[in-house]
């Protein structure tokens, strides 16, 4: 017998009070039953986006989001700036592309942030754009963008920015409202603790004012057909049928992060996060991201010689659990460990402990016990 785990940043582990609703009976989206349930998940979502605007839920994964922002918000042959620092900031330009938009792209050094001052730099020569397309948590590198100091560039230009902040949103500080985001979008399968299926979109006025006049196409995924039922009805309400179950457990997952508290839950991933990359140096092992470490996943770099695809299938197949390998050009480089969602210290020791050994298998011998001992002391100090 061997447990599974998943410690990747997504999908991400889900507490047993969230599963159970899932089991429950399903009930018709058009009561006031649901009604009510849809109300306080979206009271929940304001309280983790921080912010007074409506948000948004579409029965949709990540991605369809990140359409859903380039749909809503741009014209065929406007120009962007897409301010990427990894692979899922590039898809940003991907799917600017499908909309006939003339995507800039920006690309920081894989492992590295974006730098608010290059940004600033590339909306000064080209004025005409008026659209940043950035990411919050880059998943495929581990590195955390200063939102707060690219929006300021943003708006200095004259400029909406658009944040991409699945995997960051419920894991790190992130003010939709006080950092002036724009657009804000995040997907359920990660610091949400609920499975995949959900897509969530915040939109600030001017944002919004834009969508009107932008002229690419939408339907399902129109901003103006979401936020009229949202917000033009007794009762906050979506215009097609929602992923009811999805939403039932999204209600209860965000009770529980009600009752820890948006900033506590900021603080643990901090703490996960430092004692994960305690752990992991102290095995002599590098950090992938030591400048601006993601607090949802530590990236490390595999051992000279050997493919982190062995260490990330070792995981998995020796010791059932999910991490995650790199991915575009640091596929096969580089290895990541999330400590995402429903994770505690008890989950870090696990993670760093197994990773000691997956080190044996694939023939890095470390010296065990050692990471165990770094993580412990920092879960110690934090109280995680
Ligand atoms: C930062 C970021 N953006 C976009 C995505 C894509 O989300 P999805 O796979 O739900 O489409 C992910 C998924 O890992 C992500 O981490």
């Amino acid at each position: 017998m061997r447990k599974k785990y998943v410690m990747a940043p997504g999908p991400t582990p889900i507490p047993a009070e969230v599963l159970a609703e899932a089991s429950m009976p399903i009930i018709h989206h058009r009561t006031p039953q649901f009604q009510a349930i849809f109300k306080a998940a979206h009271e929940g979502l304001q309280m983790l986006f921080r912010t007074k605007q409506p948000v948004m839920t579409f029965a949709s994964v990540g991605t369809g989001v990140m359409e859903s922002a380039v749909a809503n918000l741009t014209s065929p042959g406007e120009k962007v700036l897409v301010a990427s620092s990894g692979h899922f900031g590039n898809r940003w330009k991907d799917i600017c592309q499908v909309f006939g938009v003339q995507a800039e792209l920006f690309e920081s050094e894989w492992g590295q942030p974006v730098d608010p001052e290059e940004v600033r730099k590339r909306l000064k020569a080209s004025p005409d754009i008026k659209l940043v397309f950035t990411t919050l948590n880059e998943t495929s590198t581990g590195v955390v963008n200063d939102i707060q100091a690219l929006a300021k560039a943003a708006h200095e230009a004259g400029a909406l920015i658009v944040v991409d902040a699945i995997s960051g949103l419920g894991a790190m500080p992130c003010e939709t409202d006080a950092w002036g985001i724009d657009v804000i979008l995040s997907g359920s399968q990660k610091g949400f603790m609920i499975p995949p299926g959900l897509g969530f979109v915040c939109a600030q006025p001017k944002a919004v004012e834009k969508t009107k006049t932008a002229k690419n196409p939408r339907y399902y995924f129109s901003y103006d057909k979401a936020l009229k039922k949202l917000t033009e009805e007794k009762m906050p309400d979506t215009p097609f049928t929602p992923a009811i179950s999805l939403v039932i457990q999204l209600k209860k997952a965000l009770e529980i992060i009600k009752e820890e508290g948006v900033e506590n839950v900021w603080k643990r991933h901090a703490g996960l996060a430092k004692a994960t990359r305690a752990g992991v140096e102290a095995l002599g092992l590098k950090l992938f991201a030591p400048k601006a470490p993601s607090a949802a996943l530590t990236s490390v770099i595999a051992p000279a010689g050997i493919d982190s695809g062995l260490i990330n299938k070792t995981f998995r197949d020796t010791y059932g659990i999910s991490i995650a390998g790199g991915q575009g050009k640091e596929k096969g480089k580089i290895f990541r460990i999330g400590h995402l969602g429903y994770v505690d210290g008890s989950d870090v020791l696990l993670g760093v402990a197994t990773l000691e050994m997956v080190m044996h298998k694939v023939g890095h011998k470390v010296p065990l016990g050692t990471g165990v001992k770094a993580a412990q002391e920092i879960l110690l100090v934090e109280n995680l």
